[in-house]
């Protein structure tokens, strides 16, 4: 035998000289979410260490995480029933408590990467990211609220925005938007190939913004597809979009190969809510070892070609000192 590839591991010197993929602080952003109130911080139930946090403590989390070196967020936020409508309204309202949260958080920490989320869902009484007419979810009309929300996040300080909603075109016209507006330098980060997936359940519980009806299939791509990811892919990146991501991202790495490979724009992967559960459940069971389970999940979502890596395990890994 000439080649020995056993060699190449034979001391941890050694396996760490020839390691192909690193995770770092830099490629994480963590997702935050935020309640309405003072000093409240109350735990997802089926997310075993993730809060939703009142501005206050929100200011507070952010501070810790940055001591960390952990610099950029997505912010999430869960809004009161009574405050939900068709047209989702609340998500421009100048005094709503997400357009709040954004400026308090640039205020404090104006070196923070802030994202934000533009979708419908946390404000819509249908629990959609669009606008729904006889049980359809409307493309065109929903992207004039897009466009209210992702002007309304810029003025109140975003670095990124982020559109979750899988509506046709709503990257060019967010866009525009922005630009007409004086808002060139503010990026997009879209949601390029979104899927119709199971492992947002935990994430809806988060919110209280599961659909009241129906499912997102209409605009969330099916799971047995992989060839059309790139068609949103290209659009996205046609209309202009900074960053491509794919969600999830463990059912998905194939996904996430396959559009790295197709792009030089910087792939993003959003390692959801459904596949942090299924760890910590495993973990509290005592039947996986947290630290190899977490380390192992993100480092493989790196090798797929993921360079930011949206991750509920983003602080826990830094304050465990396990990269
Ligand atoms: C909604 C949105 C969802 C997530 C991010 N933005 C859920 C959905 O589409 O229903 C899921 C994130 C997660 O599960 O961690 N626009």
């Amino acid at each position: 035998m000439l080649q020995r590839p056993r060699r190449n591991r034979k001391s941890e010197v050694i396996r760490q000289m020839v390691q192909e993929t690193h995770v770092s602080a830099a490629n994480l952003i963590f997702p935050l979410f935020i309640i309405d109130g003072v000093n409240q911080k109350s735990e997802v139930a089926s997310m075993p260490g993730i809060f939703r946090y009142s501005i206050d403590n929100l200011l507070r989390e952010i501070e810790s995480c940055m001591k960390l070196g952990l610099n950029s967020f997505d912010l999430f936020p869960n809004i009161a029933e009574e405050l939900k409508d068709k047209f989702a309204t609340e998500s421009y309202r100048d005094e709503s408590l997400y357009l709040r949260a954004i400026r308090e958080v640039k205020k404090n920490f104006p070196e923070a990467c802030v994202i934000t989320d533009v979708a419908m869902d946390p404000y819509s009484s249908d629990g959609h990211d669009g606008i729904v007419e006889n049980g359809v979810i409307l493309n065109d009309e929903t992207l004039d609220v897009l466009g209210k929300m992702a002007l309304a996040h810029a003025q109140s300080g975003a670095d990124i925005i982020a559109p979750s909603d899988m509506m046709d075109g709503r990257v060019g016209y967010i866009r525009n938007v922005l630009d007409d507006n004086g808002f060139t330098n503010v990026s997009i980060m879209s949601y390029s190939a979104k899927y119709a997936s199971a492992f947002y359940g935990p994430f809806r519980d988060a919110l209280n913004s599961a659909p009241k009806f129906g499912d997102k299939k209409t605009y969330q791509m099916n799971p047995a597809n992989q060839r059309e990811a790139l068609i949103e892919a290209e659009l996205d990146e046609v209309e202009g979009a900074d960053f491509l991501m794919v969600k999830p991202a463990l059912s998905y790495l194939d996904v996430i190969k396959l559009i790295k490979d197709n792009t030089e724009l910087p792939v993003a992967a959003y390692n959801v809510s459904g596949e942090y559960a299924m760890i910590k459940a495993a973990v509290q069971r005592g039947w996986l070892n947290e630290q190899r389970a977490i380390t192992e999940v993100l480092t493989s979502i790196r090798r797929a070609g993921a360079t930011a890596i949206l991750t509920y395990h983003a602080k826990e890994v830094l304050e465990n000192k396990w990269l």
